[in-house]
């Protein structure tokens, strides 16, 4: 059994929050601090200097991620993965290696703590998102304005004792939260780019973390040892071999931005939602809460939106496998045993076909949320009607638009043998009458 078939895989659903001082200022993620980067069109330009000095007295409020959880469990979310230190370096745990986090700012804060127990509280697996680089470290080296543009692959090499200092500390903040706070469900590193795998040590970080925690999972963003991949702000058109989670922002940005309100429909993030379940993935969708902790309202409304469609829908979605072929309906679909789920994303004209099933095999159509048994029509090949042969057949489907959903209805096509079997099991099943 892999690893990510225990819980990951079938929670297809996650949330994640990035959350840090730069939310008070309404300042991008760590990015603004060397100048912005291109896939951020709305984050910020700021002097590194001014960029720390804003976590000067920031108190993270320790209620904010019962709110955030609370959300996430309600929109059918099934794990959470919090930045519990991005790559400017503040710790939002009492940590005591480095001076940058809530330590220094909030003494008696611990923001780590408060969302492990809300993860806990609500039955969502925990996730800890933790950035390799350390931007304010000055062993890493720190970033400065004279290091501006920054340049992937381009990143200042330290010294030998810094480096040596940097693992150190790397390692002590990953032990503390790898130990502090119980079992940890899964590591979700970033910025491996910055230095090769052999600087990070990946294989001595893996050892150290499955040492700790036999259990976790971690992503593919430590080199060479993850456990799942994760394209970003990316749906792949066909379903990855290995498992994977598209990890996605409602708007332009990962951290609070009150002028960024290029946002996606709440339909559309449906609709992703389907698509990656359709594919086999799962979907790591963000929010980026104020200083104060506060889900921006566009956000919080879309979670309840998603809570809607999923308080009907959840079925065709959590512990679900990728579906059929795309030819084969003109939506995603997801498989649980012998149920086949198929994904209405637009409203159907004429009534809507499901081909290269095994129809003879077909028992019931309905449209989740309904108990209403829908009537089908199916077609097959005339001879392999004559012929009585067990052949994939095309099944059509009227849905009427009282059972239809405003956002994405769900026809449940109930077959007793596999709904993706290809191909006829066995010709002439009985005599010809
Ligand atoms: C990127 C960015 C970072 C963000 C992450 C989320 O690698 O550096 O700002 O947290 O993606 O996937």
């Amino acid at each position: 059994m892999r690893r990510t078939e225990h819980w990951f895989e079938p929670a297809r659903f996650g949330l994640f929050v990035h959350w840090g001082p730069w939310a008070r200022a309404g300042w991008e993620a760590s990015w603004p601090l060397v100048g912005g980067v291109v896939t951020l069109p709305l984050g910020q330009d700021i002097p590194a200097d001014v960029y720390h000095a804003n976590a000067d007295g920031w108190q993270p409020d320790p209620a904010a991620p019962e709110a955030w959880i609370a959300a996430a469990a309600a929109a059918g979310m099934r794990y959470a993965v919090l930045t519990t230190r991005h790559h400017d370096g503040y710790a939002m745990w009492p940590s005591r290696h480095g001076d940058h986090g809530v330590a220094r700012t909030a003494p008696g804060v611990d923001i780590v703590g408060a969302f492990v127990a809300a993860c806990r509280r609500h039955g969502l697996k925990v996730g800890l998102y933790y950035s390799l680089p350390d931007w304010h470290h000055p062993a890493y080296p720190a970033f400065t304005d004279a290091m501006r543009p920054y340049v992937f692959g381009g990143y200042p090499a330290p010294s030998a004792d810094g480096w040596a200092a940097y693992q150190a500390y790397l390692r002590g903040q990953i032990t503390e939260l790898l130990t502090g706070y119980g079992p940890i469900d899964m590591i979700w590193f970033d910025g491996a780019w910055e230095r090769s795998p052999e600087m990070w040590d990946v294989d001595g970080l893996e050892r150290l973390i499955r040492q700790l925690q036999p259990d976790i999972l971690i992503n593919d963003r430590l080199p060479g040892h993850g456990d799942f991949a994760t394209p970003e702000q990316f749906v792949p058109p066909e379903p990855p071999a290995e498992p994977w989670e598209t990890c996605l922002t409602m708007n332009m940005s990962w951290g609070f931005n009150a002028g960024d309100d290029r946002y996606k429909s709440p339909a559309a993030l449906v609709h992703t939602l389907c698509e990656v379940a359709g594919r086999g993935g799962n979907l790591l969708l963000n929010i980026g809460p104020d200083g104060d902790g506060r889900i921006p309202p566009p956000q919080a409304q879309r979670m309840a939106e998603l809570g809607r469609w999923m308080g009907r829908h959840a079925d065709a979605i959590v512990c679900t496998h990728a579906g059929l072929k795309p030819w084969q309906f003109p939506g995603p679909t997801t498989l649980k045993g012998q149920t086949l789920y198929c994904h209405l994303l637009m409203q159907p004209v004429a009534p809507v076909s499901v081909r290269g099933v095994p129809v003879r095999h077909l028992r019931r159509v309905s449209v989740l949320g309904h108990a209403d048994t829908l009537p089908f029509e199916t077609r097959i090949p005339v001879l392999d009607e004559l012929m009585h042969v067990d052949g994939p057949g095309e099944v059509l489907i009227d849905v009427p638009d009282a059972l239809r959903d405003p956002v994405a209805t769900v026809l449940v096509l109930e077959f007793d043998c596999d709904p993706a079997r290809s191909g006829p099991a066995a010709p002439h099943l009985e005599n010809p009458a």
